[in-house]
């Protein structure tokens, strides 16, 4: 059941809805998260659990419960709920009481169908920041490592040579 504290504060609200998984918290996030809010007054964000990450073929450096609480703990952020699947938008938009739903421009024209919905829906698809993404920071976090393996095996191969020379 609903949060009665939560159901009073998003009363006569603008109330917006956004989803993501929001692993390794980026710019990319804490843009699309700023300007979801300055579209209203109270931004509900879903954030994807572990079991719905397998489902979309993705997996987190931080765990659903981790991930919540570093979403909860953004100022433009009022409400964080879980998103389990593809199609508990419609509930969660009722729920709510959702006036906007806001998604990555990566997703437009893929949510309209949810317009009918609720009569004053507004299906809002916000540009993502460019050159950032939770995967460029693994590729660029998993090259580190790469470059520091091969760091070390020169620095060994280098012990190695001195210690044939003994
Ligand atoms: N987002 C954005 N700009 C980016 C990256 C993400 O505006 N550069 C937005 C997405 O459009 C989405 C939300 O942030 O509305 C959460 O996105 P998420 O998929 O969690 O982040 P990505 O960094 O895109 O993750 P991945 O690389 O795993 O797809």
């Amino acid at each position: 059941m609903e949060n009665l504290n939560n159901k009073h504060k998003k009363e006569n609200k603008k109330v917006i809805l956004t989803y993501g998984t929001f692993d390794l918290l980026h710019i990319g996030h804490i843009k699309l998260l700023q300007r979801a809010k300055a579209l209203g007054d109270y931004l509900v964000v879903g954030v994807s659990t572990d079991e719905f990450n397998n489902v979309k073929g993705k997996k987190s450096v931080y765990s659903f419960a981790e991930r919540t609480d570093i979403i909860k703990s953004i100022s433009y952020v009022d409400e964080v709920i879980p998103e389990k699947s593809w199609d508990q938008k419609a509930e969660d938009i009722r729920k709510h009481n959702v006036n906007i739903l806001v998604m990555g421009d990566d997703w437009t024209g893929k949510f309209d169908f949810l317009s009918t919905v609720k009569n004053d829906l507004q299906i809002v698809y916000l540009s993502r920041t460019q050159d950032i993404s939770t995967t460029n920071l693994k590729t660029a976090i998993s090259k580190i490592k790469v470059e520091k393996i091969a760091e070390l095996k020169t620095a060994i191969q280098r012990i190695e040579k001195m210690l044939d020379n003994l």
